[in-house]
């Protein structure tokens, strides 16, 4: 059979199954509405991220035939506005010997009206195959019908191996490719002795590809393996993302703040700073649109919690990275595209919360919902002070985010969230300013977290009761002065 049309039968197995399968789905109370989530089955990282012929696209990692990671797919959303998606069929399916173990993760470029898409092609190399028996290569594939159906590039891979004492053949993936001057660049993961790179390549035609330089590496301190690299400009500086493996007990996706020199190859940079200080965020990566945002995807993974779900993973809403005012750290805000969800409204200003304020305020319910609250910190004298959501009417089950004024420290409190989590964990703020802003975004399991207008995120899933949709607001001791508080209710 021929290369295409093998291509074209695996996709329409895979659809089929897909298809066959949400027949018997049963409608599940924590299935995201408004973040992008899988059909069904299996979630992971954002590919391909583009804004192309005026649509945004968002391909993603999938397993078709289940809710568990393998047998890994590109499937597709498309959208005009970043905040409603439409499924489109799966975009790309293994059907090569190079790429019959999965198609991983890439990215996307246009070029001459074509959509050119790089994936890494994975094998496993013995019937263990996972963690370290594995061939991964980089592949080509291009679209001439808009980024629908895509075409196996006829001389794949394109990149067989990193260089010999650079990288391993076994862990060599995740090609983001970006236009410089006349030419294109991609960057890769990789590893070497235990240690995490990003490797540079250069080339002149989409097709050819030079290897350039090690543009950061693990000095052991930061990981075994450097997952899902990109590389983009903001204003005067580069921007590197990378998502080291190894680094702590639950995902970790972070960047640097740099300049990278194009002629020699070198890329200088300062600290490492975490990119989602929430338990569920990993292999975020960006695009630019047409408004010139740096606009970023990061995949919200379950960390291994399957709950008997015939789904797993979601997207968190697309945010838009901007330079802080000392280009040391990235502003990361949702995209404003968001407000098109809002229905009801309810604000109040100047609130005093203490111990009587739950009788005072109307009932705020709900699990689809937008929250935007600004303490006052100067006239507030509560030592701590936060907010429950997708709490129990007594409280028994809720998550807290709760703030402590002595250290200036948020906390993100999933300890009665949903049975058997016990994740609970704080974050130092940057020096406090009059006032603390909490933005929320919840989409019945999906908690995204902005805190002081884009200074720090947290995104976490947890899985309350259907019952469990009120918000408290509460104090420790003493009160807390709000200045404004927003809440909306979102719909789809
Ligand atoms: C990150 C990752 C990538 C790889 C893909 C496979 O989550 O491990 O490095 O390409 O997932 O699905």
């Amino acid at each position: 059979m021929n290369q295409v049309r093998k291509h074209i039968e695996a996709i329409q197995q895979a659809e089929q199954f897909v298809n066959e399968s949400l027949q018997h789905a049963v409608p599940d109370v924590h299935k995201p509405s408004y973040h992008a989530s899988p059909r069904i089955h299996w979630m992971n990282d954002p590919n391909g991220l583009i804004q192309y012929r005026g649509e945004y696209h968002l391909y993603y990692q999938h397993n078709p035939y289940s809710e568990e990671w393998g047998n890994i797919h590109w499937a597709h959303k498309k959208s005009k506005d970043l905040i409603h998606w439409e499924e489109l069929p799966i975009a790309l399916a293994p059907s090569e010997w190079y790429d019959k173990d999965g198609c991983f993760s890439g990215s996307s470029i246009e070029h001459e009206g074509k959509l050119y898409v790089y994936y890494t092609s994975n094998v496993f190399t013995s019937p263990q195959g996972l963690p370290d028996d594995l061939l991964q290569q980089q592949c080509l594939a291009i679209s001439e019908d808009g980024g629908i159906s895509f075409t196996k590039y006829e001389n794949n891979p394109i990149i067989e191996a990193p260089p010999a004492g650079i990288g391993q053949n076994n862990h060599f993936r995740d090609p983001k490719v970006w236009k410089h001057g006349d030419h294109w660049y991609m960057v890769l993961g990789t590893k070497k002795d235990d240690k995490g790179k990003v490797l540079l390549y250069r080339s002149h035609n989409l097709l050819e590809w030079e290897y350039v330089s090690v543009i950061a590496q693990s000095d052991g301190s930061m990981g075994y393996m450097y997952e899902c690299p990109d590389l983009f400009r903001i204003g005067e500086y580069d921007i590197l993302l990378i998502s080291p493996e190894g680094v702590r007990d639950y995902p970790l996706s972070g960047y640097y703040v740099g300049k990278l020199d194009y002629e020699t190859g070198t890329y200088t940079h300062g600290a490492f700073h975490v990119l989602d200080d929430g338990f569920h965020f990993y292999a975020p990566q960006t695009m630019e649109d047409h408004l010139g945002r740096r606009v970023l995807i990061g995949w919200m993974p379950m960390n291994g919690r399957k709950l008997g779900k015939s789904w797993s993973g979601a997207m968190t809403i697309p945010r838009v990275l901007t330079l802080d005012e000392h280009n040391e750290r990235l502003i990361i805000q949702p995209v404003e595209e968001l407000i098109k969800l809002r229905t009801q409204h309810i604000q109040h200003k100047q609130l005093i919360v203490d111990s009587s304020l739950e009788q005072a305020l109307p009932k705020l319910q709900g699990r689809r919902a937008e929250l935007k609250v600004a303490y006052n910190l100067t006239e507030s004298d509560a030592q701590e002070f936060g907010i429950s959501i997708l709490a129990s009417d007594q409280r028994e089950e809720e998550t807290v985010i709760r703030y402590s004024v002595s250290s200036n420290e948020l906390t993100l409190d999933c300890s009665k969230s949903y049975n058997g989590s016990d994740r609970v964990k704080s974050i130092t703020l940057g020096q406090a300013s009059d006032q603390l802003i909490l933005h929320l975004l919840i989409d019945h399991s999906v908690v995204e977290i902005y805190v002081n207008e884009g200074e720090r995120v947290l995104s976490c899933f947890v899985f309350p009761k259907e019952s469990s949709n009120h918000f408290h607001l509460f104090t420790s001791s003493g009160k807390a002065v709000i200045d404004s508080l927003d809440f909306w209710e979102l719909d789809v």
